[in-house]
């Protein structure tokens, strides 16, 4: 692959590096082991590390030999509470817990590029490796912002990357504008009263008003927004009883809201909110609706999205620097980077073929030194700009 010379000669320190990591996956805000690697590995290379934002967050600060710009670039470090089930020899040696979305990769394609820059130091202005926790719905990116991470290391322009095994390899795409989905994460409690199983009469059925629930805010989408708005609303957990013979006195439901547009997002939760009110007075029971804000929608610069692909174009071609107009329902916490700093966010398809957040997930480890380069390139390209 056509990477830089001076990375490929280091691809298989960075499998390693990639291996170890997925060896030991670590939850949002536990990422106490990656991080210190993560820190160690910089100072190592004579780039000025800073622990602690966003509790387990890291950053490191590289200057060029020459003034120019301020170029950010983020890589998310946390696993999923997921069981791994690949038989891989370097597999997942904490039960239950994963890096099924392959940021282990993330986080290695960006030391690889700080290697890299601070081997060389021949780029104009500055580098800012930001490596996040929590990515996967915990708001890492919200609390590392919280603490102060682009008030003590202001950029002025910000790329990231994600794999993807839905791509073919080495191929990165971006999309101009509103490129991934907004989400809202609720929990809706119904309680109602319990009684015997064979006496109903008794109760005040959660099951059954929980049921009724999940089918009504089912038609939130079809019959409130027009077909041409893309919004999903999902139950995705619905949790009550624990006997045979006893209707049980609460239940939840859980999911989450995706969309575009903001107005949407607002219309859906007003409609679920009145829908639950409603149902308590049918029913004479007490609903509780907590609908939380957790990503926004993800908007890359359209400027930025062009400068990202001259960088990608630089390490693999024009073929496969791709311009997309897909809008992808997934979320990334990136987006509240982005909305502070321009910039923009691709996909970097690699060999893999199961799809992330699955237990059989391989990242292929050939796309290692092609992300590691692409980064390198984007401050070498744009800190002169
Ligand atoms: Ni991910």
């Amino acid at each position: 692959m056509p990477t830089l010379e001076r990375i490929e000669a280091f691809a298989d320190d960075l499998t390693a590096i990639r291996r170890d990591f997925h060896e030991h996956p670590e939850l949002g805000f536990q990422e106490v082991r990656t991080s210190g690697k993560v820190a160690e590995m910089l100072e190592s290379w004579g780039i000025e590390v800073t622990r602690g934002i966003g509790k387990t967050g890291v950053i490191g600060v590289l200057e060029g030999n020459r003034p120019g710009k301020t170029i950010g670039l983020r890589a998310d470090m946390d696993a999923l509470p997921i069981h791994e089930q690949t038989n891989l020899p370097y597999a997942s040696k904490t039960p239950g817990v994963m890096h099924a979305c392959g940021h282990d990769s993330h986080t290695t394609m960006l030391l690889g590029a700080a290697r890299y820059l601070a081997e060389t130091r021949d780029f104009a202005g500055k580098a800012v490796f930001i490596f996040q926790p929590a990515e996967e719905g915990l708001g890492g990116a919200r609390a590392m912002i919280a603490d102060g991470l682009f008030d003590k290391f202001p950029c002025d322009e910000l790329y990231g990357i994600h794999n993807s095994p839905f791509h073919d390899p080495g191929v990165f795409g971006v999309k101009k504008g509103a490129a991934m989905a907004g989400a809202d994460f609720f929990d809706i409690t119904i309680t109602g009263k319990g009684s015997h199983g064979a006496r109903p009469e008794g109760s005040k059925d959660p099951v059954v008003i929980g049921a009724g629930l999940v089918k009504e805010i089912q038609s939130i989408v079809s019959r409130n927004l027009p077909p041409t708005h893309p919004v999903v609303v999902s139950i995705t957990q619905f949790h009550a009883g624990s006997a045979y013979n006893v209707i049980p006195e609460t239940g939840t439901l859980s999911g989450t809201v995706r969309y575009f547009d903001i107005e949407d997002e607002k219309l859906v939760a007003e409609r679920m909110r009145a829908i639950c009110a409603g149902f308590a007075i049918a029913h004479d029971c007490q609903i509780d609706v907590d609908i939380r804000n957790v990503f926004d929608v993800l908007m890359n610069d359209d400027q930025r999205s062009d400068d990202l692909l001259a960088a990608a174009t630089d390490v693999v071609g024009p073929e496969k620097a791709q311009l997309k107009d897909d809008l992808a329902m997934g979320s990334e916490d990136m987006a509240d980077m982005l909305r502070i700093v321009p910039g923009a966010y691709a996909t970097l398809g690699h060999g893999g073929n199961v799809a992330l957040h699955n237990p059989a997930f391989v990242f292929d480890d050939e796309a290692l030194p092609v992300g590691a380069s692409f980064f390198a390139r984007m401050v070498e390209m744009r800190g002169a700009a």
